[in-house]
């Protein structure tokens, strides 16, 4: 059964590259880099998450109705003009294995056409809302998001953030883009989903993405570990994420590495001292759990709570 389900969602999936393919922007000097930036997607994990929940509260064999597919491409627009601004202000070379688009049309392109990316993410959902709640819902997302990286912004360099002050950042800056996504799926496709299923949508969505942020910062520090994005960007930029946070609060001694301002030293550092590496690994762990947790006795339909199930696993077998 779940492999059908399975199927559907590869399905459903080709569908939302084919409308991202479709999208095409009315400034023509700028027509090629637009299209590029929506066609070299990533794993569309957000995209996914739309629609898995739109599949969630109706078990069908039939595939999902295109206000899902639209709305699962315009999840993925509004995280990609996120990366197009966030490249200019990591100033990061390359991602998704291809140079970013300011280190070809500089800095001023960029943003405008990240800018483009998120008008555009804000029409397709006016267009296909079902009431002026998801629309408010939509846009308090970006302002928790913006928020985040505010968080972010304010605590770089300073070496006596919290831990939980990193929480309260990642939560905005990516979380909340997960959470939203499998949200917008129940908002498109169920006609009254309860709060069992919002409460799901919520905490499988918001703990998922806490993982993924988690395990993004370690990779930042895995030389071995293929991104397709330039390694050591955070230390270098002054973000201190949860191993150097953890190590941190153990050692003393480490804030004057930290400030010495060389990225190969702490580098050095957590290599000499991977439990702190393994523990936020296990804070990843914690948070999938949670997530999986979020699935038992959930009204989400079997076939799809499989799926997600899937997925958590894969993430876990890979921190
Ligand atoms: C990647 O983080 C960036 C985010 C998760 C969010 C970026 C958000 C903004 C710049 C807010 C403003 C933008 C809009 C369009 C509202 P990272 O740098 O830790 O990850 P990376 O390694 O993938 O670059
Ligand atoms: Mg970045």
């Amino acid at each position: 059964m779940a492999e059908g389900q399975e199927l559907l969602l590869r399905e459903d999936m080709k569908r939302v590259v084919a409308r991202l393919h479709e999208e095409q922007t009315h400034v023509e000097p700028y027509r090629d880099d637009y299209r590029r930036l929506l066609d070299n997607h990533g794993k569309m994990i957000r995209a996914a998450m739309v629609i898995l929940f739109a599949r969630a509260c109706r078990p069908t064999r039939e595939p999902v109705d295109e206000r899902v597919i639209t709305g699962a491409a315009a999840i993925e627009m509004l995280h990609l003009a996120t990366l197009v601004h966030d490249d200019v202000l990591d100033d990061a070379p390359i991602r998704r294995k291809q140079p970013t688009v300011h280190t070809i049309r500089g800095n001023k392109a960029a943003i405008y056409l990240g800018d483009l990316i998120l008008s555009r993410y804000m029409e397709i959902m006016a267009e296909i809302a079902p009431n002026t709640d998801f629309i408010r819902e939509q846009a308090g997302t970006v302002c928790e998001i913006v928020g985040g990286e505010l968080y972010q912004e304010s605590g770089r360099h300073h070496t006596d953030i919290t831990v939980d002050y990193y929480d309260k950042t990642i939560s905005g800056k990516t979380a909340a883009l997960f959470r939203l996504a499998c949200l917008t799926g129940i908002r498109l496709a169920c006609l009254r989903p309860g709060q069992a299923m919002e409460e799901t949508a919520r905490t499988f969505g918001g703990n998922l993405g806490m993982a993924f942020q988690i395990i993004d910062d370690i990779n930042d520090f895995d030389l071995d570990k293929d991104t397709g994005k330039p390694k050591l960007e955070d230390i270098r930029d002054g973000i201190y994420t949860l191993p150097v946070l953890l190590g941190l609060k153990r050692d003393k001694d480490f804030r004057a590495v930290i400030e010495s301002d060389s990225p190969k030293d702490v580098l050095d550092y957590l290599q000499g001292h991977p439990e702190l590496a393994e523990e936020s690994r296990q804070t990843a762990r914690d948070y999938l759990g949670r997530a999986a947790q979020a699935m038992e006795d959930s009204p989400v339909n079997r076939d799809v709570r499989t799926l997600l199930d899937e997925l958590v696993q894969a993430l876990t077998s890979q921190v």
